[in-house]
């Protein structure tokens, strides 16, 4: 039997090496005429801009630029959506990592909003902190993500940042926010900085492992985690070591990425999300950080309490026996140590460079749920993983 589950998909997809070069087709048969393009600072210096930028101009459609860095904040997404509103711009495109194209899903929701119904703050629309339903409508949105990590471009929602003590990280989420067309070219990819490849590739292997031993797992997002799991993990471990130039990788990547975004909301996360959350809102530190530094030892911990029981997760073990197939690795204990080398190659920064201290852990344990995991972890156990981290 089919269990009940929901899911908000993309409207176009278009995947493939050098497909960025079709964009100005696409966006000229859905008939926009000027673009509010929200970009890295890095894709705004590539070559791959400059032609982008030419292209359209031959096409006769326009552009203003907003280059954006960092997690998008309140402050920032107000900003820059009273100046797209005030532009004359039909759509919103954003080209760039997690960030990026979360600033630029903000931005098409808060533009629109500011263009017909008069100047809002974004944050009271925001889950937890807000006190207006989110509106239904945005501007039109393109999303082409320039690293493999976040799966935003297949999201409903975009996580908006207040830094420092009274600090939160929330979402911003519709099921009218996923992007109507998402572009995915792994070329962009190539020669990504080996922290930003490690730490969004590692975010990307946690959605879909956290997605795939979810107790709201169901056959759809099964039948995709599985696949693009096997893909991301080998593709990552690959690309951290002796590949960094292969397109094909950093496709493999990519489509983990993405299908990571297609699932999450369906099948739920677990605590290492539960966690990287509030990490995030305490400290600076990038969520792909947060999530590598905890992927394994939660992982591992999973594994320990479902041996205690594993008639009752049984489920989970065959899933991880196939896994293992796919990593060329023996059963459930060498996924954990496949994931243990996936985090030594990525030479993540310890995360006390961020600022966490001991003192922090008991409010990190308190704020951890167990969410979609398939077992509960106790407060000891997730006490003595963060005091090993910090
Ligand atoms: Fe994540």
């Amino acid at each position: 039997m089919v269990s009940r589950f929901s899911l908000s998909a993309t409207g176009s997809l278009v995947f493939g090496p050098k497909e960025l070069s079709n964009l100005p087709r696409l966006v000229s048969l859905r008939g926009f005429s000027h673009l509010a393009l929200v970009v890295s600072p890095s894709f705004q210096r590539s070559p791959e801009a400059s032609s982008l930028f030419l292209q359209l101009q031959a096409m006769g459609i326009s552009t203003s630029l907003f280059p954006v860095s960092g997690e998008p904040t309140v402050e920032q997404v107000d900003a820059l959506a009273t100046t797209v509103a005030a532009c004359p711009a039909d759509a919103v495109v954003g080209i760039g990592g997690g960030s990026v194209l979360d600033t630029a899903k903000a931005v098409s929701v808060m533009a629109y909003q500011a263009r017909f119904h008069g100047s809002v703050s974004v944050q009271r629309f925001l889950e937890g902190v807000g006190d207006l339903p989110p509106p239904g409508r945005r501007l039109p949105l393109i999303a082409v993500p320039t690293t493999a990590g976040t799966g935003s471009e297949a999201t409903k929602n975009a996580v908006i940042a207040r830094l420092g003590p009274q600090g939160f990280k929330k979402s911003l989420r519709h099921d009218a926010y996923v992007p109507d067309l998402v572009v995915i070219d792994p070329t962009l990819l190539v020669g990504l900085p080996r922290g930003v490849a490690a730490a969004s590739g590692l975010d990307a292997v946690t959605q879909l492992l956290e997605s795939y031993l979810s107790l709201n797992a169901n056959p759809f997002t099964d039948a995709l985690a599985l696949d693009a799991l096997g893909r991301a993990g080998k593709a990552l471990a690959l690309v951290l070591t002796t590949h960094a130039g292969d397109v094909g990788l950093w496709g493999d990547l990519s489509y983990g990425a993405y299908i990571s975004g297609v699932i999450m909301a369906s099948a739920g996360l677990g605590y290492v999300h539960s966690i990287a959350g509030p990490m995030g809102a305490l400290h600076p530190v990038p969520h792909g950080v947060a999530c590598g530094h905890l992927l394994a030892p939660v992982t591992k911990a999973l594994v320990r309490e479902m041996e205690l029981n594993p008639k009752a997760h049984v489920v989970q073990f065959e899933k991880l026996d196939r896994l293992a197939g796919l990593w060329e690795v023996e059963g459930p204990q060498e996924v954990l140590v496949f994931l243990e080398e996936l985090t030594a190659f990525a030479g993540l920064l310890p995360l006390a460079r961020y600022g966490f201290t001991h003192a922090e852990i008991p409010s990190l344990v308190e704020s951890a749920a167990q969410r979609s995991s398939p077992v509960a972890l106790s407060k000891e156990i997730l006490g003595g993983i963060l005091s090993k981290l910090f």
